[in-house]
Formats: structure tokens, C-alpha cells, sequence
């Protein structure tokens, strides 16, 4: 390596610091949902509040390295250039220095501290519209600084302003963007085919609106390099897994896989879903703020990562344990020291991993058999209607109803089973499996309401967290007071739960904090709530715990809280404990001989 992702990490900072600029750190990955972005796209994300004109506490200079998480085309990741995590060097003007010091210090670090030919670089810049005027003022710095004219581009809006697509309220602006040859060696490259974009530098300074752009009173600097592709590139390398971002996880997975990478085909692509797909995962799970797989939201777009991997680990025989040997690689070798919480979490990391792989697994065989099952029966039914009838279309999609069993039953995420059906030739009804997934949320709304009469008054959020709690509370009772102990009565409000249960005396002091304590824990582990529908016998055999009773019907709804707590249920529950708050035990009262009754708050 001509150079490491430790020393260019440290060159960029060390750079803009040099020319007073703070080193604001990485924050979360996690948008802060201000902008209805999900995940940060872009190093100016967390900064949108002081680009819009608030006073930064570092200062007007700032720069970092940031992570951003694009999950757009995650079905395009397994070639050489697509990834769904990666990092931007960032460095940001508020209200301060504007074209003249960007542009040359920008040159001054492509030329001095990374030593490319001026006479190689290229750069476009906006060529104007009705928004912005044209933007002669940075072609003019541009030449000044050596770079001929020839090398200037005026490109329109589509290629030379950036903004945060989908947002408004959001700053924005036109930008200059700096291309190399992609090989230097070429003697005649041509522009823009033969040159890679290794960044850009925008001139944020206006506000977009619903109805267009209106200025900013401050004029600010954005600047966003791609760590991952400038690495490669200083390198001279062309895959993006060929850096040591990821060549000891490349080499762990052969070692274990037995299968070379430089080989190509099939495996090649398993190994760089796996590595991609990890790392995203150890960012995600390891972030400050933290997500965990579930069935919503960003929660989903980790469970479809994580998932994805798992079945690309089957394919190089492999099970979810690959997945743990890469994610300690990238927490301990290669983004440790950058990421200091990823090595502070690093337990907790590993072992959401390995649950929600084990949860993935138990299924993920059977579910692969009903996916099979599907292919067959839509063949079959082709091969039957073409005999009777030439002139028959095949059908070539997989229906709705199908595809939302394998979704609920075996925990496949839609776009696996559509990446099952494409390998097939074959596509699956998607509007079908949004309705079978409305119907379905429907039904057990009205079951959960007739179950708990009575028992669960509202399906307000605060009673589903009353709810959840209840299971914890009950687990906690089991371990604190006696094994015997069952549930009695229960109801649920707003404010509070009340919970009966078999017990001859009250609780002590002792007994109650370590009760709250046992509840308390599990939810600072933010543990998911998951569940799962089975036969009555499966589960009484599971360990769960509840009203073995007719009135539940064959199957029945079961919730697990980790080991802690399994019970079959009605639901409603919350997502995972940590959005319960902090249990407290209100107060205890004698309902009967041998029954007594506490009532719990959730702070
Ligand atoms: N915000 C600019 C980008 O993301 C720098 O490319």
C-alpha cells in the first residue's frame, strides 16, 4: 500500500487543522429525523442546523472524518464499487473563508500532501441557471492556480449543485467537483470516461424552499471527499475490497470459506456482500445511538443487511459465526482506534449478531424449502396451462400471499425473496404482499382487542409499554420471589400496571429493588421483543408461559424478551425494552389470601 487508511485519515485532518480548522469527530449515523433522512447520507447532515446560520460552539472552521450510510442500491453491492457504509472527509466554512481559500487549499492538498499532476486534474463548476448566476468568479480562481482552461467545465445543475435530495429547508448550493484520471498512465484520457469524481467542494448559500432557493445571510463551505474511493485511488487500485479497509476481512473469509477471492465469480461476490454488509452492521449496532434489527423503519434496513449476509454466508458454507470472525476484524483492526465505542460495545455488538443470525437460521432453511415450493407449484401450473392451451404466457411472479408467509413466518425481508424469485428469472407481487401485510397487522389488531378485554384497556404507546413491562415484571417475580409464581389479573392504563399474581406475603424492601432491578437492566439492554406464532404444543414445550387455554385457538402469538422472559400473548408490545423507560414499583397491595397485587410505573 502506497498509503494506509491510518495515514490518510490523519493527512486530511491534519491538513485542515493546519489551516484552523477544528476537528468536530464523527457523530451518529443515525439522521436525527429532521430532515426525514433516515440515516446520514452526507458529513454535512449533523451540521444542517449551523449551516443554516446557528453559531457552531468549535467555531467557523470545522472538519472530520464522517461515516454515511446509503442504502439505495444495496442490491448493487457485491460488485467492486458499491458499498452501503462508507466514510466522508469533510470540512466546513460557516459564514468564514469562501472560494478564493477553498479552491487553493484544495489544490494545495491534491498536488502537495497527495501529490497529483496539476495537469491532470479537471474540475467543473456551475454554468448558472435562474437560481445562481454562473460561476466565472471559481473558474477564474481555478486558472489562477495553474489548472489550464482547457481542464474547466461549466456543467448544469443535474452534475454542478448538491443539495440533500427529497429534504426542503435544507442548505444547498452550486459546487465545483475535481476529477483525476482514473489511469494515469493513459496518455490521452478523456474527459469525464476515463476520470474518476474523487470530491467536491460546494458553496452552500442558499436555502431550499417548496417553491425554489432563497439566500442564505451566511455564505458557507462544504466539502466532501470519499474516504473509501480516495483510498483506493491514491493506491492505484480499482476494488474497493482491496484496501486494507478490507483485505484482512477478505483473507479471514477465504481462510475459513476455503475459496479464493481473486477467483471471481460467485464466491467473490459472497465474500464482498458478507464484508460490506458487516461492516454496516458492526457501524449500526455499535453507533451512539445504536439500532437493533426489528421489522420497522432503519431497524429494517439493518435486518435485511444482516440477513443478506447470512444467506451469502451459506453460500460459501458458512454460517452466521463468519459474520462475528469479519465484525471483530473490523472493530479491532480496522476501525477501533477511529471508532472508540465500537471496541467499548464490542460484546454487545457481537452478540446481537450472533441472535439475530440464530434467529435467522432456524428459519432460514425451512423457509428457503417454502420458497422452493412456490417455484414448483408456479411451474407446474405453466407446464399444465401450456399443454392445454399453446398460446398460454407463463406467469413469472410470485404472489403477494406467498411472499408475506415468508416474510412473517420464516422472517425472509421482501427483497430477499425478490432476489430468490430474480435468480429464478422470476419477481414477486409486491403491491400483493403490502396488502397480505395490511390485512394481517388488521386482523391481529382486532384478536389482540377481543384477547385482552378487559385485561388491556388501550393500545395507546403507553400501554403497550405497560404492557411489555408486565412480561418483564412477571419474569422478574419468578426469579426474585418463587419459580411458582403465575399471573392472576392484570390491567393495564395510561399511567400504570396493575399485576396480580400467587403469593402469600408482601415483597421487601430487598425484594422490590431487586425486582426493579432485574426489569431495569433488561431494559437498559435495549433487548428485542420478538414475536413468533406457533402451535400451543410447541409452545408449552418452549418454556412459555401463560394461560394454557382453548380460547387461544391452535396457533398462538408468543413473545420473547431474550432468555428472560417468554410468554404466548396477545400483544401489543413494544419494539425492544429500551423504550420502556424506568420501572417502578408504586405500590403493593393484599387482593386475597395468597394474592397480591402491585401496581408499576414506567418513568
Ligand atoms: N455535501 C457534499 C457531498 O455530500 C459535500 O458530496
Amino acid at each position: 500500500m502506497k498509503i494506509t487508511s491510518k495515514q490518510l485519515r490523519q493527512q486530511w485532518l491534519s491538513f485542515y487543522e493546519s489551516k484552523g480548522h477544528v476537528n468536530v469527530g464523527a457523530v451518529s449515523l443515525i439522521g436525527d429525523g429532521s430532515t426525514g433522512v433516515m440515516f446520514n447520507v452526507a458529513g454535512m447532515q449533523p451540521l444542517m442546523p449551523y449551516l443554516l446560520g446557528k453559531k457552531h460552539p468549535l467555531g467557523k472552521r470545522l472538519c472530520n472524518v464522517q461515516g454515511c450510510v446509503r442504502t439505495v442500491d444495496i442490491d448493487s453491492v457485491g460488485d467492486a464499487s458499491h458499498f452501503t457504509f462508507f466514510e466522508m472527509m469533510g470540512n466546513w466554512s460557516l459564514g468564514d473563508y469562501f472560494k478564493k481559500e477553498k479552491t487553493a487549499w484544495t489544490f494545495e492538498l491534491l498536488t502537495k500532501v497527495f501529490g497529483l499532476d496539476k495537469d491532470k486534474l479537471c474540475v467543473t463548476v456551475f454554468e448558472g441557471n435562474e437560481s445562481a448566476p454562473r460561476d466565472e468568479q471559481t473558474a477564474e480562481l481555478l486558472k489562477g492556480l495553474g489548472i489550464d482552461k482547457s481542464r474547466v467545465f461549466y456543467l448544469p445543475k443535474s452534475d454542478n449543485w448538491w443539495e440533500l435530495e427529497g429534504t426542503v429547508g435544507t442548505p444547498c448550493g452550486p459546487d465545483n467537483e475535481w476529477f483525476y484520471p482514473l489511469d494515469d498512465s493513459k496518455a490521452n484520457p478523456v474527459f469525464p470516461d476515463d476520470y474518476v469524481e474523487i470530491g467536491n467542494d460546494v458553496y452552500m448559500q442558499y436555502k431550499k424552499t417548496e417553491t425554489g432557493y432563497i439566500p442564505l445571510e451566511n455564505k458557507n463551505v462544504d466539502t466532501g471527499f470519499g474516504f473509501d474511493r480516495m483510498l483506493l485511488f491514491l493506491n492505484g487500485l480499482s476494488d474497493g475490497y482491496k484496501t486494507d479497509l478490507f483485505s484482512s476481512v477478505i483473507s479471514y473469509l477465504e481462510k475459513v470459506s476455503g475459496k479464493k477471492y481473486d477467483d471471481g465469480g460467485e464466491a467473490q461476490k459472497a465474500m464482498r456482500i458478507i464484508a460490506d454488509h458487516t461492516r454496516t452492521t458492526v457501524m449500526l449496532i455499535g453507533d451512539e445511538q445504536g439500532i437493533l434489527p426489528s421489522n420497522t423503519g432503519a431497524g429494517y434496513i439493518l435486518r435485511r443487511l444482516m440477513r443478506r449476509a447470512i444467506r451469502y454466508c451459506r453460500q460459501l458454507e458458512l454460517n452466521g459465526d463468519a459474520m462475528l470472525g469479519a465484525a471483530s476484524i473490523f472493530i479491532n483492526e480496522v476501525y477501533g482506534e477511529a471508532y472508540p465505542l465500537l471496541k467499548e460495545k464490542e460484546g454487545y455488538i457481537l452478540d446481537e449478531i450472533k441472535k439475530e443470525a440464530d434467529r435467522f437460521e432456524a428459519t432460514l432453511a425451512q423457509g428457503i424449502k417454502e420458497f422452493e415450493k412456490c417455484v414448483t407449484s408456479l411451474e407446474r401450473k405453466n407446464e399444465f396451462m401450456s399443454k392445454s392451451n399453446p398460446a398460454y404466457v407463463k406467469e413469472t411472479v410470485i404472489g403477494g400471499k406467498q411472499a408475506f408467509r415468508l416474510y412473517d413466518t420464516y422472517g425472509f425481508p421482501l427483497e430477499l425473496t425478490e432476489e430468490l424469485a430474480a435468480e429464478r428469472g422470476l419477481s414477486v407481487d409486491k403491491k400483493g404482499f403490502d396488502e397480505a401485510f395490511l390485512e394481517h397487522r388488521e386482523k391481529s389488531r382486532v384478536l389482540a382487542a377481543g384477547q385482552f378485554k378487559g385485561g388491556l384497556e388501550s393500545h395507546s404507546e403507553a400501554a403497550t409499554r405497560y404492557h411489555t413491562a408486565t412480561h418483564l415484571l412477571n419474569a422478574a417475580l419468578k426469579i426474585v420471589c418463587s419459580p411458582d409464581i403465575q399471573q392472576k389479573g392484570s390491567n393495564i392504563n395510561e399511567e400504570r400496571l396493575r399485576f396480580d399474581f400467587n403469593f402469600s406475603r408482601k415483597l421487601t424492601d430487598k425484594e422490590v429493588a431487586e425486582v426493579e432491578r432485574l426489569v431495569n437492566e433488561q431494559i437498559k439492554n435495549n433487548v428485542p421483543v420478538v414475536m413468533k406464532e406457533m402451535s400451543l404444543e410447541s409452545a408449552r414445550e418452549g418454556g412459555f408461559v401463560g394461560v394454557f387455554d382453548s380460547k387461544y385457538g391452535d396457533t398462538v402469538k408468543t413473545y420473547s424478551i431474550g432468555e428472560f422472559s417468554k410468554e404466548i400473548c396477545g400483544g401489543p408490545h413494544v419494539k425492544s425494552t429500551g423504550e420502556l423507560g424506568t420501572f417502578k414499583i408504586a405500590k403493593q397491595e393484599n387482593v386475597s389470601a395468597g394474592i397480591k397485587r402491585i401496581k408499576a410505573i414506567l418513568q
